[in-house]
């Protein structure tokens, strides 16, 4: 028998109609990011034979608290945020996913020894980025970006400045797929949901 921690194939995609709703009712600024982040993340999922449904919900709720922080750096990932789970019941492992990617803060409470946290650590920063690549162009679309222009774009440190480049390109280390594909893929992602958030 393996004694493989649980946390690493814990399901929780029968949350999805939960985060859609937890979505509704309390993203709105961040809402763009949260659901590019989600179909990312559901992508990346076959492409590490995960679960698509779970690594989509986490995606869709890792900064479900973000608007109400108000850029509090400090409390992102902490009460409100198990507060807001809580209201649907959200399993202590979604929680514990969640809180993994802010490494800085939870790296050691909640190691990203799992493909779905890797995942959603590096991909973070970069449905950050190519909504940037993507508000720049003269139609402010996703249509027409492509992989080359986002790695452009990430090569000009003044551009979205905010965006850790390094952590993106810990795809390499994290999850073994260069730049390339990682970008291909939930660019991808990010342009079938483009309808929803209005890129
Ligand atoms: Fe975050
Ligand atoms: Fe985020």
């Amino acid at each position: 028998m393996s004694t493989t921690p649980l946390l690493q194939h814990a399901e929780y995609g029968y949350m999805l109609p939960e985060a859609h709703n937890l979505l509704t009712q309390h993203a709105d600024k961040i809402r763009e990011h949260l659901i590019a982040t989600g179909a990312a993340m559901e992508a990346l999922a076959k492409r590490f034979g995960g679960d698509p449904q779970t690594w989509k919900v986490a995606g869709m709720l890792h900064d479900l608290d973000w608007d109400k922080l108000e850029k509090d750096m400090e409390e992102h990932c902490g009460e409100t945020l198990e507060e807001l789970l809580k209201t649907v019941k959200a399993p202590q492992e979604l929680l514990a996913d969640i809180r993994a990617h802010y490494a800085e803060k939870y790296g050691a409470a909640h190691p990203l020894e799992s493909m779905l946290r890797k995942c959603l650590y590096c991909v973070d920063e970069l449905t950050g980025l190519i909504i940037a690549v993507a508000l720049v162009r003269p139609s402010k679309k996703l249509a027409g970006v492509e992989v080359k222009s986002v790695k452009k774009k990430m090569k000009e440190k003044s551009f979205a400045a905010q965006v850790n480049r390094e952590q993106i390109l810990r795809c390499e280390e994290l999850l073994g797929i260069p730049p390339d594909e990682f970008i291909s893929i939930t660019l991808e992602a990010m342009k079938s949901v483009a309808g929803e958030i209005g890129l």
